[in-house]
């Protein structure tokens, strides 16, 4: 029965901090494969919405459901033992640690002793990250670190992955990079991305279906094309932020 189901399911989401309400009543759905993007303005609710997804905070109303389970209240690494994982819109690199190690930490998730090694070496190489295993994470870059920490995500085999702002302070070169794995890594290793982003063009050029978050409501959802011609996108990121 799993197959049919969607693989990320929200039911009227519902996340307050005091009197503040950050997600409000939110719907959505992600099909094995699909490749979606999740946008808003400033402040409009999208790490909050993520943090209730991957069970980092718990929802004050609403369900989550994953192939099919309610995981609303299940803790962040059961989800991830079934197969949802994430990563960081502050990078969290395990600083001191080798880039090897810090994608290590990620493959013990799923891997006993015996096969972490193949894991880690097969991420490592999928990232471009083979040749710097040995360099200590404190001493790379940003768009480096941003490797590492989808590295270490991917090494716990995610089916859903949710990327939170990867693209954020990356050049156009490194952006253009970026998404190339992206692509990569949904159509060759088939894995169902989630992925919200501020720079545009990252969602724009990789993302088929985009769903839009204004003031913690989702206030539209279509291909690029319908997203970036709809008037109430348009009107939710005026005077917030020039992005479109
Ligand atoms: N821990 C918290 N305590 C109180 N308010 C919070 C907390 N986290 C977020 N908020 C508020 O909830 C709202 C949604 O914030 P959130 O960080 O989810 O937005 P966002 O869409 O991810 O924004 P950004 O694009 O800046 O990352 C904002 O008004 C924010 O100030
Ligand atoms: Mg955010």
């Amino acid at each position: 029965m799993e197959n049919h189901q969607p693989l990320l399911k929200a039911v009227d989401l519902t996340v307050d901090f005091g009197s503040l309400r950050a997600v409000n009543h939110m719907n959505l759905e992600v099909q094995r494969g699909e490749l979606v993007g999740l946008i808003g303005p400033n402040g409009a609710g999208k790490t909050t919405a993520f943090n209730a997804l991957t069970g980092l905070i718990m929802p004050n109303e609403g369900k989550v459901f994953f192939k099919g389970h309610d995981v609303t209240h299940m803790l962040p690494h059961k989800r991830c033992q079934m197969g949802m994982s994430r990563t960081f819109q502050v990078i969290r690199p395990f600083v001191h640690l080798t880039v090897e190690d810090a994608v290590r930490v990620g493959a013990y998730n799923r891997h006993g002793e015996r096969t972490v090694k193949s894991k880690v070496d097969q991420v490592l190489e999928m990232c471009e990250l083979g040749e710097m295993r040995n360099r200590v994470c404190a001493d790379l870059g940003l768009a480096t670190l941003r490797r590492i920490e989808l590295a270490r995500a991917l090494a716990t085999e995610p089916e859903l992955l949710l990327l939170d702002e990867a693209g954020a302070g990356l050049n156009e070169t490194e952006l253009a990079g970026f998404m190339k794995l992206l692509h990569r890594l949904n159509e060759e290793e088939h894995i169902t991305l989630l992925v919200v982003e501020h720079v545009m063009k990252m969602v724009m050029g990789v993302c088929r279906r985009i769903i839009v978050l204004d003031s913690g409501e989702v206030i539209a959802e279509g291909t690029p094309e319908q997203i970036s011609a709809n008037p109430r996108v348009i009107e939710a990121y005026l005077g917030k932020r020039a992005v479109l």
